[in-house]
């Protein structure tokens, strides 16, 4: 097979991780005879620092000409000061929007070595994937600022329509059909109308999925939920901003950020790969930062842009015989650089 791969290497740590990713990438490639060729594309603060925007159409151009992209972050204190439409933040939505990758694929596993670093007792094993809708909501609802009756207002409206709903619910009843067939979805249809609707279309899937086990949990019920069992759960689907906030609460439940990784995914096969962390700008160029996260994401890309699932597979269990055998870069506690962590993964291939 041949691959031409997007990457989007961003700024702050992204750069050196995506070198890693890279590196493991053409080893697989090498070992099960595929091709792979990069096209380095700008997005997010370098990309301010270059054109004077974070996403220019050139760049989203390219990468729809691309099979898939592999992205490491955008952001840093450089550019925190700009205003809201010239913030680096912006290449992802722009990125995700342009590109129709409406579903947001977040697994969250507690890996067997790391279990110590699980801050909740009695939590040997939690295996979850969250499905978060990426292109709709809030995110991307009719914002602006107006003048109230008591001075300057702002406000940003949560929009859904039965589509939207529709597709995010398919694609996690499908998940689920692949996985432990459970699917929670996670709303506030107690206050929400936008949560009505949300609820009516799922229960609508959940009566053509007979075979999967479904409930509705209000979203802060959920936060409380992933903090007392994470084991109760395997697909959650829900909203973007929601999905956005219930995330990052289930990453630290595993005891790193740095190890997980995402696919934002839409009606064809191309995705955009990408850790769930940030840019990390306090450990930038230090070469200490921890890869696999980015490593992981392109594991995801192989098994489900190119269903190249052997070669996915490889990946993953690289990685965590790494895990088991102790080698951790510093954020889990180990000494490692990230050059020296992707080395041992690659021994592993
Ligand atoms: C994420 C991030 C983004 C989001 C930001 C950087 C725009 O937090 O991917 O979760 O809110 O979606
Ligand atoms: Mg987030």
């Amino acid at each position: 097979m041949k691959i031409n791969l997007a990457l989007i290497k961003g700024d702050g740590i992204g750069p050196e991780i995506v070198d890693s990713a890279t590196r493991v990438l053409d080893a697989i490639c090498k070992k099960y005879g595929h091709k792979i060729a990069y096209t380095n594309l700008l997005a997010g603060g370098c990309a301010i620092d270059a054109y004077g925007v974070p996403l220019m159409q050139s760049t989203v151009e390219a990468a729809m000409r691309s099979d898939s992209v592999l992205l490491g972050a955008v952001g840093g204190p450089k550019w925190d000061s700009l205003p809201g439409h010239l913030r680096p933040e912006r290449a992802l939505l722009g990125l995700r929007k342009e590109l129709g990758l409406y579903a947001n694929i977040r697994p969250v596993k507690l890996y067997k070595a790391l279990s110590e670093r699980c801050p909740l007792r009695n939590t040997e094993s939690f295996d979850i994937v969250i499905v978060r809708e990426l292109t709709g909501g809030i995110y991307f609802g009719k914002s602006g600022r107006t003048e109230g009756e008591n001075g300057e207002e702002a406000f940003d409206t949560e929009t859904y329509s039965v589509t939207e709903v529709e597709r995010i619910g398919r694609t996690a009843f499908e998940y689920a059909m692949k996985r432990n067939k459970k699917v929670t979805s996670v709303d506030k249809a107690n206050v929400l109308e936008s949560s009505r609707l949300w609820r009516e279309v799922m229960h609508t899937l959940a009566e053509e999925y007979r075979e999967v086990e479904y409930s509705d949990m209000l979203v802060d019920n959920a936060a409380m939920q992933l903090i007392r069992n994470p084991m109760q759960f395997d697909v959650i689907v829900t909203s973007n901003m929601f999905g956005d906030i219930l995330s990052d609460e289930a990453s630290q439940l595993t005891g790193s950020i740095g190890l997980l990784p995402s696919a934002s995914l839409g009606s064809n096969m191309r995705g955009m790969y990408e850790p769930i962390h940030g840019s990390a700008p306090d450990i930038t160029g230090k070469g200490i930062a921890n890869p696999i996260a980015t490593i992981l994401s392109a594991a995801m890309m192989l098994s489900y842009s190119f269903k190249l699932e052997k070669e996915a597979k490889n990946i993953e269990t690289a990685v965590e015989t790494v895990l088991n055998k102790g080698f951790f870069t510093a954020d889990i506690g180990g000494k490692l650089t990230t050059d020296q962590i992707t080395e041992k993964i690659l021994e592993q291939i």
